[in-house]
């Protein structure tokens, strides 16, 4: 499928974002480890956290679904029965990472199946350290899905992660709750912190300081109501291109704004975008707000360190704003771009340079220089969802339409994309 985007002079309106997809996971999957029926509303409309509910009810956990709101009969953290067919992790690195924690720990065997694009995405980095706790773990080539994971009874861990990964340490710490002992999990650089959030709300005791976090197996969760906040990552398309567009003026409502994630917002007004935080409360342990943003003058920015695994998923959107900003943007130790649902370096300059956008790539990053102005063109998503939203927010600042081929892949985590453009672009 293909969407033509036309210029707009600005954005306006308010709008309410789907449920956020990392939070959306994570309370789907532990619902189905707890002990009986966990109510979860605002759950993510993406096809990623579908798939999600897709391998729950293969795992035999019967899940309602109603609109958005999920119904999942969990039946504690033995409660899975052997799958009679493969889990299809469709194109979800959340999906296949995190739940592999669960599965180490039970006494069956599983096979975890993806797209073409998961195919490719690298599995060592859970593989690892499941292994290391006493699950055996089949992939292709030795690292790629499929996998098939022969559960265990598990071991603790004390394990410090190579990379930044909030899906690794998820993991880790979900094989914890099936493991006799304390399992720990030590990250370089901060990551997201939704699993912990998320444990201590299903009644877990999650310990955690600078740069570790620790549970204790075996774990009782108890089931839930919850209500999942409005996705910060998809609500980073309409804040860039509402800055991009002079006279906008955008409300976007009930966002999730969780510390570990709103390095964003920190990133934002620093490259001069007008936001305000409305309204804020907890809520399930996550702040969640209601933000105002509006026309900009854009300075630009440098994202490196940490900085660059807090800002992962929303790079490249901040592509977009770079080029259009005074300064540019430079991102640096970013080399897990490179192994997201695209190459997300060569994806982003692949698009940039078809709209005519001056960018030069580096192995862990790159640097689009500032003041430049998007073309009309024809840009592919390559199949990556945030591929497609980001080069959508090129084309609403751009001097001629867009298309976008592969428009579909929006749905993967955010299905009303196109329309809620079309709404609040006039
Ligand atoms: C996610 C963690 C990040 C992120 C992904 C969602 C999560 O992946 O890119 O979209 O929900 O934990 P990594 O753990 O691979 O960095």
């Amino acid at each position: 499928m293909q969407e033509i985007i036309q210029p707009a002079s600005r954005l306006q309106g308010s709008i309410r974002l789907p449920g956020d997809k990392s939070i959306s996971h994570r309370y789907a999957m532990l619902a189905s480890v707890a002990d009986g029926v966990t109510t979860i509303r605002n759950y993510s409309s993406g096809a990623d956290c579908h798939s999600t509910l897709g391998c729950v009810r293969t795992l035999g956990i019967p899940v309602e679904l109603e609109g958005r709101e999920v119904k999942v009969h969990g039946r504690g953290l033995r409660g899975y029965a052997a799958p009679a067919q493969d889990l299809d992790a469709g194109n979800s690195g959340s999906t296949i990472r995190m739940l592999s924690g669960l599965l180490a720990g039970q006494c069956f065997t599983s096979r975890l199946i993806g797209d073409e694009s998961l195919s490719r995405r690298p599995m060592q980095r859970i593989m690892k350290p499941l292994e290391e706790m006493g699950a055996a773990i089949v992939a292709r080539d030795g690292k790629f899905p499929p996998i098939e994971i022969h559960g265990a009874a598990l071991r603790p861990l004390d394990y410090a992660m190579p990379v930044a990964s909030a899906q690794v340490k998820s993991c880790v710490l979900l094989a914890g709750l099936l493991a006799e002992g304390r399992t720990t999990v030590r990250e370089p650089a901060k990551t997201r912190d939704h699993t912990e959030v998320a444990l201590r709300e299903f009644g877990v005791e999650v310990e955690s300081g600078a740069g570790w976090a620790s549970v204790t197996g075996p774990a009782r969760l108890e089931a839930r109501e919850l209500t999942v906040p409005g996705d910060l990552s998809s609500a980073a398309f309409f804040l860039v291109a509402a800055a991009l567009l002079p006279g906008s003026e955008l409300v976007l409502e009930g966002v999730g704004l969780n510390p570990t994630r709103a390095a964003l917002i920190d990133f934002l007004v620093a490259a001069g975008v007008q936001i305000a935080i409305l309204d804020i409360q907890m809520k399930h342990g996550e702040p969640v707000g209601d933000l105002r943003v509006r026309g900009s003058r854009l300075k630009g920015g440098v994202i490196e360190k940490g900085l660059a695994a807090a800002l992962i998923d929303e790079i490249p959107v901040l592509a977009i704003l770079g080029a259009a900003s005074d300064e540019g943007l430079i991102v640096k130790d970013a080399a897990e771009l490179r192994v997201k649902e695209t190459d997300r370096i060569d994806t982003v300059a692949h698009n940039l340079r078809n709209m005519g956008v001056a960018i030069e790539t580096a192995a862990d990053g790159f640097h689009v220089p500032g003041k430049q102005s998007f073309q009309g063109a024809t840009v592919n998503s390559y199949g990556d969802h945030r591929i497609a939203m980001a080069f959508a927010v090129a084309g609403l600042a751009a001097g001629g339409p867009v298309t976008i081929e592969g428009s579909e892949a929006a749905s993967v985590s955010f299905p009303e994309f196109w329309s809620t453009l079309r709404d609040i672009a006039g």
